[in-house]
């Protein structure tokens, strides 16, 4: 029988061991690489001394192919929970050490423990993904640990914040899971997502393709819209993640979290007032009207680097988060297409699952017109963003600084639709479509060039400003842009307890 000495020799030893993951040399090599280890990236995404590790000594049950003579502790994932500034997280790191980070039947159930974990604690989970894929020598147990994963992503889906970094490989159905989480963070020039990577495509359609190009972080961040942030290494990646999550609640149950502030409520910016051109054809940069209102300057953009006509990402008003939609007229003057469409709705999609009041900001001349945009279905994916506003029933305040032209004026959270405090600016043009475009439709061959002239003027003065609908009530009222963040801090203030009992039915049917 052995000592009591011997057993507390031997927990000590299996600890040191699953510690070591693959080994001093695979550590060495993921290094070279410039990549962190799991530990090392867990340890900088939180708390500092806060990560419980569950699991540590979980082993493959796989015999195929010499596994049984080759079992490591932890099986190639560190899980468990911990806190990001306080607040509790789960969390999973895989770790490309072990086999590679690879998926199977063992580890998958680790990160299914503390995704159902995270579930019934109403805390967000946060995966590290950094991994060859499925576990080939574990075959078909290895995809249904992936199934299982993807099963539970999706019950977890608008229930608990689910975040994924990539940062290393992330091949095959291992995209799955990530792309069915709310937000994804890549890191540059070291992560990588593919369904098929650079050898299939070439067999199968003669391309030539680096893995940087087909799914590298910046592909994903600024060509397909998968991915929603890069960071420069791993280390500003889990600092990204970390100002991410303090805006986000726990849980859709709960409010998200406030901070006290000090910036003053009643703050004017006196550069707004001359901040919007008169000319509806001049760009100016939304960007400076959003970080002038809200608190401490502090914006964080998400999706910075996809469909730039667009902006969306959350700051604090009054100490409390909000999400923030808004065209930029000084990208395609702030029109809206398939790929902004897409971009906001979901966006706005989350915000509302996790209680985040909208703010919307207006100046968009329309729908890209066009085959392109018409044979990609901007019907569709246009429909996905007023879906996704008039759905949304959380407190929905609406700015309009200048254009609020066509479909686009209703879509962009309108009075119709359901906002609660609809704003304008004196430089608002509300109407059907700019001057030029309503004069040449209405008057089509009927009219001379100067007469022309004389009716644009006579259609810009009679519709291009906000008072048609504020006499009609559909803007509550015209303000001066000095004063943006009191009156939004305001229309927050007055709609936080807003409650939008909904019909009864299984879900809707968002045109997909
Ligand atoms: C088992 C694997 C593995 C895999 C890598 N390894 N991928 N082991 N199954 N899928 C092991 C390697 O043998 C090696 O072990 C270690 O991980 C590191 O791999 P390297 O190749 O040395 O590293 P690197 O050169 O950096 O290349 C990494 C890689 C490459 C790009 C990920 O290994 C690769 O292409 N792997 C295959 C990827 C893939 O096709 N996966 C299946 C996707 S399909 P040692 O012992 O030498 O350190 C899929 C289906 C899911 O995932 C479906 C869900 C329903």
């Amino acid at each position: 029988m052995s000592t009591l000495e011997e057993k507390f020799r031997e927990l000590d030893e299996r600890n040191r061991e699953a510690l070591l993951g693959g080994g001093k040399e695979r550590i060495e090599k993921q290094h070279l690489a410039g990549k962190l280890t799991a530990r090392e990236r867990l340890d900088l995404l939180l708390d500092s001394g806060s990560f419980v590790e569950i699991d540590k000594l979980v082993k493959h049950r796989c015999t195929d192919f010499g596994m049984d003579n080759n079992k490591i502790a932890g099986d190639g994932i560190v899980s468990g929970y911990g806190k990001i500034d306080g607040r509790l997280v789960f969390v999973f790191a895989q770790d490309f050490t072990v086999f590679g980070g690879t998926l199977g039947r063992a580890n998958a159930d680790k990160i299914i423990k503390v995704m159902d974990m995270a579930m019934k604690m109403g805390a967000p989970v946060i995966g590290l993904n950094d991994s060859g894929g499925a576990r080939i020598q574990e075959g078909v147990q290895s995809l249904a640990g992936y199934s299982d994963i993807f099963h539970l992503n999706v019950k977890a889906s608008g229930v608990i914040p689910q975040i994924s970094a990539i940062l290393g490989p992330c091949a095959g159905g291992a995209v799955y899971s990530p792309a069915l989480t709310d937000f994804i963070v890549m890191t540059k020039e070291s992560s990588y997502m593919f369904v098929t990577g650079p050898d299939v495509i070439k067999t199968v359609t003669h391309e030539n393709v680096t893995k940087e190009e087909l799914g590298g972080a910046m592909t994903h961040n600024s060509k397909s819209g998968v991915a929603h942030l890069v960071g420069e290494n791993d280390e500003s990646t889990m600092m990204m993640i970390r100002e991410l999550t303090g805006f986000l609640p726990s849980n859709n149950m709960e409010d998200p979290p406030e901070k006290p502030f000090t910036d003053d409520i009643n703050r004017e910016d006196e550069k707004l007032q001359t901040l919007v051109p008169v000319d509806p054809n001049k760009p100016y940069d939304m960007m400076v009207i959003i970080e002038s209102v809200v608190d401490d300057n502090n914006f964080f953009e998400i999706m910075p680097h996809y469909a730039k006509n667009i902006i969306t990402g959350f700051a604090r008003l009054a100490g409390k988060p909000v999400g923030i939609v808004a065209n930029q007229p000084a990208i395609l003057a702030g029109v809206l297409d398939i790929s902004s469409s897409l971009k906001a709705a979901r966006f706005v999609r989350f915000c509302d699952a996790f209680n985040i009041p909208l703010v919307t900001i207006l100046d968009v001349p329309g729908f890209l017109p066009g085959t392109n945009q018409e044979f990609g279905g901007i019907i569709k994916h246009g429909a996905k963003l007023l879906y996704a506003f008039s759905e949304a029933t959380v407190p929905k305040i609406t700015l309009i600084t200048r254009k609020a032209y066509g479909g686009a004026y209703g879509v962009m959270s309108s009075k119709h639709i359901g906002a609660d405090v609809n704003l304008a600016y004196p430089t608002a043009e509300i109407a059907v479509m700019g001057p030029e475009g309503a004069v040449n439709i209405i008057f089509r061959h009927k009219i001379s060039d100067r007469d022309k002239t004389a009716a644009v003027n006579d259609y810009r003065e009679a519709f291009a400003n906000p008072y048609k609908a504020a006499e009609l009530g559909y803007i509550d009222e015209v303000i001066h842009p000095r004063e943006t963040r009191k009156k939004l801090i305001g229309g927050l203030e007055m709609s936080q307890n807003k409650s939008v009992p909904g019909p009864s039915r299984k879900h809707g049917n968002i045109p997909l």
